[in-house]
């Protein structure tokens, strides 16, 4: 009788037996916790220490060592980064881990997708520009598209380190100067990588980086010390990290830089008390490549032994590439030094992060041919829209731009002309030259045979070869305007890629100033990963483009802007300095101990900059209503509403982005002469008006940080900017 129950259960319900055969880890229906702890307690030590490991593979990318290089690999290794973009040959990889490891623990494959994969998109600074995080989303979801249909699941980005000197070659890969815009756009770039969930089809798990305060390297120099006080830190660079973790990221990257003495990568204070027992992180850490063996070089550990030790006591879980992880920690754990239990957290966190990402019940990812994987016709569009308004109108003098109808011949000089590879910028290494629309193909796209172009490179991006100058001037002679193109080559911005100077090369210079001698208007495009010093050519040119970097799709939008297709409406994420010696400069400093006349000025040079963060020019006239707040007096846990009606009083379309500014005159603490608190951009048609709000929070908008992150709202005085108006108010009790 029993036996035929049991047959009859089994056949009626297959899967229970099935089920109670599956162990928990693997069952997709079980919470992810219960399927952490399952694996956890099924792992011996080799195991476990393996998944803390991050190898790279892809080095040799000799057809006949591939299968060799998968043959080597541990397929207990926890992390690759994978350096292809071969779906087949990763699958292959995860196929091992899957079926030749003892639990078949997937890998997780990284890369550095940093502003997209195949179809490259503007470089960060540029993006912020746009001041439209959604497209920055929409952007990034498309990445994670292209990563995961290459095979990966993890990418090192967003990086949100303020930067605030021009000099450091890596200010490209960020958002800007100001904490707001990196914490907005952090925010932007994680929902566009993670999407609804990190389980969904084609999303892939981001990560903040470089934790913390990166981007204040000695002089501007990579790799350099940074003292950063804590003022500083709560202040300034830690609010980006702490949205991004709200915003629920899957991971974060600890930085090189050794900050006040104590270098990130074992800083307990920043990764273990600060990440994740204050803001209650629950992914993982990564260090960053090499930056383990790195703390012997910044003199706190004397070997590689005492280096993993102290990275993984300060609470970084995996070790980029290093070993040193594999290498020691079960020495560490023999010897007593580090205990199990801290072991099982750190591999609980990634298995969490493998977990979710949903590797474990579909570790493999689909296998298309190249042409289906990128650049596709809306992906392009979509980069391509990104570009337009990330595109900044810095100078445009008696209106020469948009180009008039009459003009019938434009002389297009300069190396950036038909440049495609350095238009992708720094950290494009899956992008190619020949995927990259120049300047020449969008402009011959927009001016068709209705206006002659005229070409000459006239010099390169650097060195001293001036022979091309005299047939540019007389290109530039026979045009009715000169639009002379100048820039970085790619390589001059992002890591280890610092300069001494901001200002182009010499030659640049030279041949803009050279082509004066045929007095034409000239209109001044500038494509570069960082603010460049244009004291010498400002004057002397009637309008400056910043096209920035913009990746595969940037000839159309700057074409259109010029022709007067687009309107333009990018702002400035950065200050142009007027000169490298006004570095730092930056929007919201502290206002001098003596703010009167001269005082404290540079003798040599003006103290302001050329143009200030949040510049940016229109075709069209925007007007700004008189401001109104919706009270003049609030309690510090009342909320103020904070209006403006905004016209397009010109004669064409237009997208206006107002930018909303707190101060805080007097308080216990000196506070930044301005903070950005919101902004909203919105499109006008002609004549159309608009309603621009912001909805003041004090705790979240007027408050300020102690040196230890404990927020305060002060009552008394408050000032909101808006434009060039200043409406004060005040906060009571
Ligand atoms: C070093 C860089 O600092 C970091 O940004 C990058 O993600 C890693 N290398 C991996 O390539």
């Amino acid at each position: 009788m029993r036996r035929l129950v049991i047959l009859s259960v089994w056949v009626l319900f297959p899967w229970l037996f099935v089920c109670s055969q599956t162990p928990v880890y693997k069952d997709a229906g079980q919470p992810v916790e219960k399927r952490v702890n399952d694996l956890l307690s099924r792992m011996n030590l080799r195991e476990k220490v393996l998944q803390l490991n991050q190898y790279t593979f892809g080095e040799n990318d000799n057809p006949n060592n591939i299968g060799k290089e998968v043959e080597n690999l541990p397929a207990e290794i926890g992390s690759l980064i994978y350096l292809s973009i071969d779906p087949q040959l990763r699958n292959e990889i995860q196929r091992k881990a899957m079926e030749e490891s003892r639990l078949g623990i997937p890998i997780l494959f990284a890369t550095d997708v940093i502003h997209g994969l195949r179809t490259v998109y503007p470089i960060s600074l540029a993006q912020a520009c746009s001041f439209n995080p959604d497209l920055v989303t929409r952007a990034c979801r498309m990445a994670a598209k292209e990563s995961v249909l290459s095979g990966i699941n993890w990418t090192f980005s967003p990086m949100i380190d303020v930067a605030r000197d021009p000099r450091w070659g890596r200010i490209s890969e960020c958002y800007g100067e100001d904490p707001y815009l990196n914490a907005v756009f952090g925010v932007a770039s994680v929902k566009g990588y993670q999407g609804e969930k990190l389980s969904d089809p084609y999303s892939i798990a981001a990560c903040l980086k470089h934790y913390v305060g990166y981007g204040v390297s000695e002089g501007g120099r990579d790799y350099r010390y940074t003292d950063i006080s804590p003022q500083a830190l709560w202040e300034t660079y830690l609010p980006p990290y702490e949205a991004g973790v709200k915003a629920g990221v899957a991971t974060v990257m600890s930085s090189f830089n050794d900050i006040s003495g104590i270098p990130a990568t074992s800083n307990h204070y920043l990764l273990t008390e600060v990440l994740k027992d204050k803001w209650g992180h629950d992914g993982f850490v990564v260090s960053d490549w090499n930056a383990i063996e790195q703390l012997i070089y910044q003199g706190v550990a004397k070997d590689r032994k005492e280096a993993a030790y102290k990275a993984f006591q300060a609470g970084l879980e995996m070790d980029m590439r290093d070993n040193v992880y594999g290498e020691y920690l079960e020495e560490l754990v023999s010897e007593e030094k580090i205990q199990m239990a801290q072991i099982d957290e750190a591999v609980s966190r990634i298995l969490r992060v493998k977990f979710r990402l949903g590797l474990f019940d579909k570790p493999y990812v689909e296998e298309l041919p190249e042409k289906e994987r990128y650049l596709q016709k809306e992906d392009i569009t979509l980069a391509s829209d990104l570009a337009e308004e990330s595109m900044v109108l810095l100078k445009n003098e008696n209106s020469v731009l948009p180009l008039s109808s009459s003009i019938k011949r434009i002389a297009l000089i300069g190396p950036m002309v038909k440049d495609s590879s350095n238009l992708l910028g720094a950290w494009a290494f899956r992008g190619r030259a020949e995927d990259v629309e120049t300047i020449y193909e969008g402009m011959q796209k927009e001016f068709g045979d209705k206006v002659q172009l005229d070409y000459a490179q006239g010099c390169a991006l650097d060195g001293e070869d001036e022979s091309g100058f005299f047939t540019a001037l007389e290109t530039a002679k026979a045009s009715d305007v000169v639009v002379v193109c100048l820039g970085e080559a790619k390589q001059w911005s992002g890591e280890n890629a610092s300069r001494s100077t901001i200002a182009l090369p010499s030659i640049q210079e030279k041949l803009l100033l050279y082509l004066k001698q045929a007095n034409k208007p000239i209109v001044l495009v500038l494509s570069n990963g960082r603010p460049l010093e244009l004291m010498r050519l400002e004057s002397q040119v009637e309008a400056i483009i910043e096209m920035w970097q913009p990746g595969v799709a940037g000839g159309t939008p700057l074409a259109g802007i010029l022709s007067g297709r687009v309107n333009p409406s990018g702002k400035l994420s950065v200050t142009f300095p007027l000169s490298t010696g006004q570095i730092p400069i930056y929007y919201n400093m502290r206002q001098s101990a003596r703010p009167f006349g001269a005082m404290g000025d540079y003798q040599d040079i003006p103290t302001e900059p050329l143009y200030p963060f949040g510049h940016g020019l229109s075709y069209t006239t925007f007007v700004y209503s008189d401001a109104k707040l919706s009270s003049s007096k609030i309690k510090k846990d009342q909320k103020l509403i904070a209006e403006v009606t905004v016209t397009n009083a010109g004669k064409v379309e237009g997208k206006e982005t107002v930018l909303w500014f707190v101060s805080d005159p007097v308080c216990s603490i000196s506070r930044p002469m301005k903070e950005l608190k919101y902004f909203e951009k919105q499109s006008l048609k002609v004549g159309e008006s608009k309603v621009y709000r912001f909805e003041i929070d004090p705790m979240r908008d007027l408050s300020y940080t102690d040196a230890t992150g404990k927020r305060f709202v002060e009552a008394g005085e408050f000032v909101v900017w808006v434009g060039n108006q200043k409406l004060t108010f005040e906060v009571v009790d």
